[in-house]
């Protein structure tokens, strides 16, 4: 793994402290595999890609199983310890080399331009400060590389967004591990400066009555070719 060299490589550890919902995201994403269909979300999300990936915030490391032949390494990186211990179980199971190492988004412990792309799924709910790990995510990524996303954010009528907004400044973030409803991630990736490719909106689950945490949105974005370097190596 490239990691960052000089003053820099003093990696945060622990900066995401989430027990209680580690230990449900644990339960309640293993279950939705099979029951929600996140086992076909997450093939559909990986299928294609190739070369060096680094995927953000890994979890329990659900998508290991699913990344194809044709990648060559992934670090998985993961701030929650009780995550990333389940996620080091999944990385001895699975059929590509997988390095899971502690570190947030926002300032990822890799060097400038090391991989071909990046996989986001369900985090940048979950991230601290997006613009700041989006700028982090356009560093490590050569230019030309793309960014593979499945996130969730704002989506409904009048009242469902206004209930999504209500629940994201009150009683949500603290139960769920610092997530929030209301995000535009498309918007997002956009304003950091990335190119937005071909994305679908969906609900998931896709039957059944829509939740605040239903709007979906799975797509490719890429950094630009002649984007100049972005940040220090
Ligand atoms: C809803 S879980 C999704 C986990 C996994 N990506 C998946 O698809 O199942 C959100 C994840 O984001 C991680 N996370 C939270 N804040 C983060 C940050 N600042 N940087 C990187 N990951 C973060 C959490 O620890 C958790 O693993």
């Amino acid at each position: 793994m490239q990691l960052r060299s000089g003053r820099s490589t003093k990696v945060e550890r622990d900066t995401v402290h989430h027990p209680l919902f580690a230990r449900s995201y644990a339960r309640v994403s293993v279950a939705a595999e099979t029951r929600a269909g996140m086992a076909g979300v997450r093939r559909r999300l990986l299928g294609g890609l190739s070369g060096r990936v680094i995927e953000i915030g890994a979890g329990n490391g659900l998508n290991f199983a699913h990344y194809p032949g044709t990648v060559s390494e992934i670090v998985a990186i993961e701030p929650e310890r009780a995550l990333r211990a389940l996620a080091v179980e999944a990385a001895l199971r699975a059929q590509v080399p997988v390095d899971v190492v502690p570190g947030a988004a926002e300032a990822l412990p890799v060097k400038s331009e090391a991989f071909d792309a990046v996989v986001l799924s369900l985090v940048l709910c979950s991230v601290r400060d997006v613009p700041r790990a989006l700028a982090e995510l356009r560093r490590v990524l050569r230019p030309g590389g793309e960014v593979r996303f499945f996130e969730h954010g704002r989506g409904g009528g009048r009242v469902m967004r206004l209930t999504q907004r209500a629940l994201d400044r009150t009683v949500w973030p603290p139960l769920a591990g610092g997530c929030h409803m209301a995000r535009d991630p498309v918007g997002a990736l956009r304003e950091a400066g990335f190119e937005l490719g071909p994305y679908r909106r969906m609900l998931m689950p896709e039957k059944g009555p829509a939740l605040p945490t239903s709007f979906c949105v799975m797509g490719t974005a890429w950094r630009p070719r002649g984007d100049a370097a972005a940040g220090g190596s």
